[in-house]
């Protein structure tokens, strides 16, 4: 890899901050989200609520994980302080965009939660771990769903961007690399959590996910403008979580079905990397009765604010077969090739090599793994330790795969592993999904001593750094 290549991992605010309802902070999506140990994903449905589900939630009496996180808030020296022991070069996190703005319409931000985010980045600043920002990572301000709808809402578009201009004059010299919203292409499996909006909000909910996308388009661009005249040291990144699909078979009617699945994947980027809406996506809209609101000026301002690099997130693969599946990206088989979690996450190494490969081909932009990683119920041995040769093996395997799109001529800056150290699930709000190289001692219900254990992958991963990704061999 590069001599200036940065390895090390990512976390969100929601996922790992905690200090619910402290020093100013306001309610957001994330607060809300309830741990059901029993729920399957479809009783849980938490990323396409309807508004009866989201009043049983706001006004419930659950267990809500990201309430407390793994307490990075108060904890944060120790967690950076383990990461510099790690050797980690980077740290890509979120900004809570209810501790900044709680109502997210408030006049002033809150300066409370703005001198947190000095002391942390001073924090990494002596500890030489760079920052990788997200401005919007899944935790919108609850009031920006009562009273305005979430991003279906054009205003929210100012309201955003005031925020994100706020973060990005006050952080200027301490961050460099930004990403403005975390995934943005997930908008059929992530409506609430990433829109904000209500399944039952309109009739036509594809139309209104599509409406809600496109001012996040505009209000991307309109950071990107904002941040190159603030300080052209700063790159804004636009980020996919990686979702492209493989046929189930050679049969042609397979083979089409991907490819238009794949096309409409590369949609969200094509908007904000070559600056403009694709005819293959306006046909799309026309064939399901989709009638978007985009004015001259937001399409002057997509087509003149370009992102200045992609950022990638890659768990898994996916595979389509036409008749059993349809455009909707939430509709996929299983490949019999590939094994999963016990989550049903498929692991495919390659799919990164491919996914990378794609990327460059058609962009030619600088890339980042943004997340990468592999859930699993841990287990400490009763000598404090986890032998998680799986989670070696898992890594070991996707950067081999990146290094192979490298080679083959793809710009790649930074890989941050998802997550260097175990925090609450974005998806099911477990914490025992566990992802880190680091042992956290929390459980389901956020009991547990808070102490760390490095687990094998640890020291595996310390020396991948140490080699600049050369020493992939076992420990
Ligand atoms: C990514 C999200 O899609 O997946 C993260 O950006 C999330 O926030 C990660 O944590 C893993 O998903 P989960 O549900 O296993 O935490």
């Amino acid at each position: 890899m590069k001599k200036d290549f940065l390895w090390g991992g990512a976390i969100a605010a929601n996922q790992a901050e905690g200090a619910f309802g402290r020093d100013g902070k306001g309610m957001s999506t994330a607060d809300i989200q309830p741990f059901l140990p029993d729920a399957s994903p479809t009783e849980l449905n938490f990323n396409n609520l309807d508004s009866a589900g989201y009043r049983k939630f706001k006004d419930g009496v659950y267990i809500y994980p990201k309430r407390q996180g793994v307490h990075f808030y108060d904890r944060y020296k120790e967690y950076i302080d383990v990461l510099a022991e790690m050797h980690t070069q980077t740290l890509r996190l979120s900004l809570a965009w209810s501790r900044i703005f709680p109502n997210g319409d408030d006049a002033e931000p809150n300066e409370e939660a703005l001198l947190f985010y000095d002391r942390l980045f001073a924090y990494m600043k002596e500890k030489r771990i760079e920052p990788i920002v997200t401005i919007f990572h899944y935790e919108m301000p609850l009031n920006l769903i009562d009273s305005y709808g979430g991003w279906a809402n054009r205003k929210v578009i100012d309201l955003f961007v005031k925020y994100g201009q706020t973060v990005l004059r006050r952080y200027q010299h301490a961050v460099k690399y930004w990403i403005a919203i975390n995934q943005i292409n997930l908008i059929h499996k992530e409506a609430f959590a990433s829109l904000g909006l209500l399944s039952d909000q309109a009739q036509h909910y594809e139309q209104l996910k599509f409406q809600a996308v496109h001012h996040q388009f505009v209000a991307s661009a309109k950071l990107t403008e904002f941040a190159h005249e603030l300080n052209p040291d700063i790159q804004m990144g636009m980020m996919l979580a990686d979702s492209l699909t493989v046929p189930y078979s050679c049969d042609p009617a397979d083979v089409k079905l991907n490819f238009r699945r794949n096309r409409m994947q590369f949609f969200y980027s094509d908007v904000l990397l070559r600056g403009e809406y694709p005819e293959y996506a306006r046909t799309y809209f026309e064939d399901h009765g989709i009638k978007l609101d985009i004015t001259e000026s937001d399409q002057a301002v997509i087509r003149s604010h370009k992102a200045d690099f992609l950022a990638v997130s890659y768990y898994w693969s996916n595979t389509v077969k036409a008749g059993e599946n349809t455009m909707d990206p939430n509709t996929t088989v299983k490949n019999p090739h590939l094994k999963a979690n016990r989550w049903g996450w498929s692991i495919n190494a390659s799919g990164l090599y491919f996914c990378i490969s794609e990327y460059w081909d058609r962009y030619r932009v600088p890339m980042m793994i943004a997340e990468n990683g592999i859930g699993y119920k841990d287990r400490l041995t009763p000598d404090g330790q986890v032998h998680d040769d799986y989670r070696i093996q898992y890594h070991r395997e996707h950067i081999s795969e990146l290094q192979e799109a490298v080679r083959e001529g793809a710009d790649v800056f930074a890989y941050c592993s998802w997550a260097p150290f175990d925090i609450v699930s974005a998806g099911t709000a477990e914490m025992s999904k566990r992802y880190g190289f680091i042992y956290v001692d929390y459980d389901d219900e956020g009991k547990g001593s808070g102490e760390f254990y490095y687990k094998d992958s640890f020291f595996w991963y310390q020396r991948v750094i140490d080699s600049n990704g050369t020493d992939l061999s076992n420990l």
